[in-house]
């Protein structure tokens, strides 16, 4: 009885007795219309979610991956989240409030990254951008005004403060779409896909910075179709492929769960000639200790050893290559 109320307790006082996202057998349909012939078009119907896609994000600073190729439903499971589309069947809860029914309450729980380059003003700086965005969001002029500055400041942008946003580079438009979906400070953010079409430095700025919110405790839910990029953010990562959430979990354990392989690359010397020794293993301590006393009974120099971890990648490619088997 104390254990329960403790733990009640300790539940209220972090704020935490719901969920900061729940996702729960999500399903969406589009009606779309092919052309068939010249003139006759046929009515098709897709399955953006086929009402597999469930999944949680703490509280606490979770950063959570939705990982899926092209078509796969990410941005559809965005914007249900967002309260931009209704599901058709399923439902969706941010710290435990329905996106259909509460979606106003939702709202201001959340902050959406869906374009980053859209409806920015192209002669205004990026400062003043933000102080716009503030002023939408109903803050007073000189709120707006501290808050776009404390912003500019969060994403590194404290230098282009009074640029026009035209000459903004592409990682600059990105970090600045960060921005204005923090202006009213929400607990919860959704980035879809922040760092497509970035050049890998800006693409690491983005992830510095959502590594930054997340110790700042927001629930992230991050999309995207680079693998490495999600095990290098995520604590939790879900793929989804075809409108169906086939695997999740921390990015080290979908590797174990899949058994994905070490490759241990030892290279060695013989008379002066280099040679290397490759293995793949699910066990690289115990395959090292054995590559390396039989190169050394048979004499061989070891000169430099290097161990792969299996990425995340590959995990995708046979996920998603049986997945693919299963649907055709
Ligand atoms: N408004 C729409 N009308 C018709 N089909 C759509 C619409 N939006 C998305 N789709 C389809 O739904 C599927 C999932 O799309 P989406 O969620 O955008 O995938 P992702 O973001 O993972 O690339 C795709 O096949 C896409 O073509
Ligand atoms: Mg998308």
């Amino acid at each position: 009885m104390i254990g329960k109320t403790l733990l009640l307790g300790l539940l209220h006082r972090g704020g935490c007795v719901n969920d900061a996202i729940v996702a729960s057998n999500l399903r969406k349909r589009f009606i779309s219309y092919e052309r068939i012939g010249f003139i006759r078009r046929r009515k098709i119907i897709v399955e953006a979610l086929r009402g597999g896609v469930s999944f949680r994000v703490r509280w606490g600073g979770e950063v959570y991956g939705l990982l899926g190729p092209n078509g796969a439903g990410k941005t559809t499971t965005v914007k249900i989240l967002a309260t931009l589309l209704i599901p058709d069947d399923g439902y969706a809860l941010i710290d435990g409030h329905d996106v259909v029914k509460e979606a106003n309450v939702v709202r201001g729980i959340i902050g959406l990254v869906l374009y980053p380059d859209k409806g920015f003003y192209s002669r205004l700086s990026g400062y003043e951008n933000l102080v716009y965005f503030g002023r939408l969001y109903g803050l007073s002029k000189s709120m707006a005004e501290a808050r776009a500055r404390e912003l500019m400041n969060l994403v590194g942008l404290e230098n282009a403060m009074n640029r026009p946003y035209e000459e903004y580079s592409l990682g600059m438009r990105a970090r600045l779409a960060i921005a204005r979906a923090l202006i009213h400070d929400p607990p919860v953010l959704f980035l879809d896909e922040p760092t497509i079409g970035l050049d890998p430095i800006s693409a690491r700025e983005v992830r510095e910075l959502v590594r930054r919110l997340r110790k700042e405790g927001k629930a992230i839910l991050f999309t995207s179709h680079n693998l490495w990029e999600v095990e290098e953010v995520c604590d939790r990562v879900g793929i989804i492929n075809n409108g169906k959430m086939i695997i999740e979990g921390p990015p080290r354990d979908i590797k174990d769960m899949l058994g994905l392989k070490y490759v241990i690359e030892v290279e060695v010397q013989l008379n002066g000639r280099v040679e290397t020794i490759r293995e793949e293993t699910v066990n690289p301590a115990e395959t090292l200790r054995r590559v390396i006393s039989d190169a050394e009974a048979r004499g061989l120099r070891i000169s430099r050893i290097r161990i792969n971890e299996p990425s995340l990648e590959e995990a995708f490619v046979r996920v998603i290559g049986d997945e693919g088997k299963q649907v055709r």
